[in-house]
Parts: structure tokens; sequence; C-alpha cells
């Protein structure tokens, strides 16, 4: 299991301090919120490129914006290394192909994520294309959430489909994720898991053998 360590639960006046407590994480998981796709406002593109000259990680960039497509190129620039967008944010499917295309361009992988209420069939016509697909197990906007268990079904449909038709994409989960559901989403067949407050909850001395611990599910 690959675990997202969530920076949106950190402490924010000593960010660098916060990410080198989770260096034992493969990704860093960075929200980005704007105050109307979600009810909520986090950090940009300005921020991610500081903690770029910090990295040893993936940096998992989540854009809870609503117009992902103008932004994502101050999102490259700044280093992510993956982008995942939300279906939501966008009008319709020949604009979504062609985000994930511009983005994969540039040599940066492609992510889909959808809300809690979206089915996930939706994402039926990009399954062959995304490189990741980001499961919302609590609705997008703040961290610290309960898990949503009805989100079990999505990851499994996504894990099927996936064996069946050899597709690449990587299954992510988003929210509420603690040491008892990771144990869910992991027989479900969820790959990369994001933990926001359940990990920033420890002392920054206990958080990499945690991170150890998680990665076993
Ligand atoms: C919520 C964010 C999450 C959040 C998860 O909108 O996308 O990444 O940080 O936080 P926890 O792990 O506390 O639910
Ligand atoms: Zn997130």
């Amino acid at each position: 299991m690959i675990i997202a360590p969530s920076i949106l639960s950190c402490d924010f006046s000593d960010l660098k301090g916060e990410i080198e407590s989770v260096s034992n994480a493969e990704y860093i998981h960075v929200d980005v919120m704007d105050g109307h796709f979600v009810p909520n406002i986090t950090i940009g593109p300005v921020v991610l490129k500081s903690i770029g000259n910090i990295k040893k990680q993936v940096y998992d960039v989540h854009l809870m914006i609503s117009d992902p497509t103008k932004y994502m190129i101050d999102f490259a620039k700044a280093k992510a290394d993956i982008i995942t967008f939300h279906y939501e944010a966008l009008d319709n499917k020949s604009e979504i192909i062609k985000l994930i295309n511009n983005i994969k361009k540039l040599g940066i992988k492609a992510g889909i994520s959808i809300k809690p209420n979206t089915d996930v069939k939706v994402l039926d016509d990009y399954l062959d294309i995304v490189d990741l697909i980001l499961v919302m197990s609590v609705e997008p906007g703040f961290g610290g959430q309960k898990f949503m268990p009805y989100s079990l079904e999505k990851i499994k449909y996504l894990s099927e489909t996936k064996k069946k038709h050899n597709y690449k994409y990587l299954i992510e989960v988003d929210g509420g994720i603690n040491d008892e559901t990771i144990k869910l989403v992991s027989d479900a067949g969820v790959e990369v898991c994001v933990a926001g407050s359940f990990i920033f909850s420890y002392p920054r001395c206990e958080r990499n053998e945690l991170i150890n611990k998680l990665k076993e599910y």
C-alpha cells in the first residue's frame, strides 16, 4: 500500500519539519481548494513550489477547484508529479479528455476524482487513459471527517474492472482513513491511501513508524 499523508492536517507554521516527519511515505498529498468548488481555501502553486525544494517524495496534487484547466499549468510548473482534478468540475467528456492528455503531455501523471455522490460509472470513458482514480470517501473540503463505507463499492468496481481489462490506473482513496478503515479499503482493492488527521495527530517522532505499519495493509 502506498501511503500519502495529506498536509492539510499538518502544522503549517513548520511545513518543512512536518513533511520531513513523514519521510517514509512515498507520496505527499497536497489538497488545493479554491473556496468555490469546495467551501474552504487552502494552498496554491506558490506553496507547492516552495516545498518542492525540500522534496524527496512524489507530490500528489488534489485539485478541488472549479477551473482545473486554467490552473493546471501553474501546478505543473510548481513541480507536481501527479495532478488530480474533479470530474464534477468540468462540463463534458471532450474537456475531460483534453485535460487528461494535456497533463500527460507535460510528463505528469493525470488523475481524476469523484465526490461521494457521483456514480463511479461516469468514469468508464476515461479508464483507459487516466493514470490514477481518486475515490473520495468524505465530502471534499475538510480533514477529520468520518469515512463513508459506500465508497467501498466504487473501489471494488474499479479494482475488478482494472483486472478485467488490464488497465494501468492506480486506485486511491481519500477521507477518513485510519488503522481500521485502511483494512476495508485494502480488501476492496485500493493501492494508494491518503491519510491526514490520523497521521498528523501522532507526535512527529512516531509518524514514520506508523506509516511503515500502514504500508503493510
Ligand atoms: C478532504 C481532502 C483530504 C483530507 C483528508 O477534502 O481531500 O485529503 O486531507 O483528511 P482526513 O484523512 O483527515 O480525512
Ligand atoms: Zn485530498
